[in-house]
């Protein structure tokens, strides 16, 4: 059994604490906004939150999470109004979208410690997070714009 906070909520789950944390979600719990892209840790899509801190949920086994909290796309705001997901909107970044969510929390690790980053700030940040529609510059534009309107 592993018992931890889930976008706010208590929640305990009767899995093997080797079980990555992206299966959990996906499969156990239903939230399917956290997608499945490399499984090696090297395309961000399955970034969520632990604690705040950005993480590879496909190589996150459940052990890891007892007693923290996690945080999904679906638990980054209640209505879809953090200031990152209206910029994403207002830039028109998303193509197939499938990456997106990954580099959302991925931003929104960043602008919580801090909210003005520069350009290098970001890119550096984001490094690491796959487009294969190669949206990075629009990614760009709306970190710089929700920062700016936060
Ligand atoms: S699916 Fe986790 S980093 Fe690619
Ligand atoms: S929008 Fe298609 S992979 Fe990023």
């Amino acid at each position: 059994m592993v018992a931890f906070t889930l976008n706010g909520q208590k929640r305990e789950l009767a899995l093997d604490g080797e079980t990555p944390l992206l299966w959990a979600l996906r499969e156990h719990l239903q939230l399917t906004g956290t997608k499945f892209g490399c499984g090696v840790a090297s395309c961000g899509a399955c970034t969520v939150h632990i604690d705040g801190a950005p993480v590879r949920s496909c190589i996150t086994p459940l052990s890891m999470i007892e007693g923290r909290s996690v945080t999904t796309i679906e638990g980054l705001s209640p209505d879809g109004s953090h200031p990152l997901q209206k910029a994403w909107v207002a830039e028109q970044v998303p193509q197939c979208g499938y990456c997106q969510s990954g580099q959302i929390m991925q931003a929104a690790a960043l602008l919580a410690r801090n909210k003005a980053p520069t350009r290098e700030q970001i890119v550096e940040h984001m490094d690491g997070n796959i487009c294969r529609c190669g949206t990075y510059l629009h990614i760009i534009s709306a970190i710089q714009r929700a920062a700016r309107e936060a």
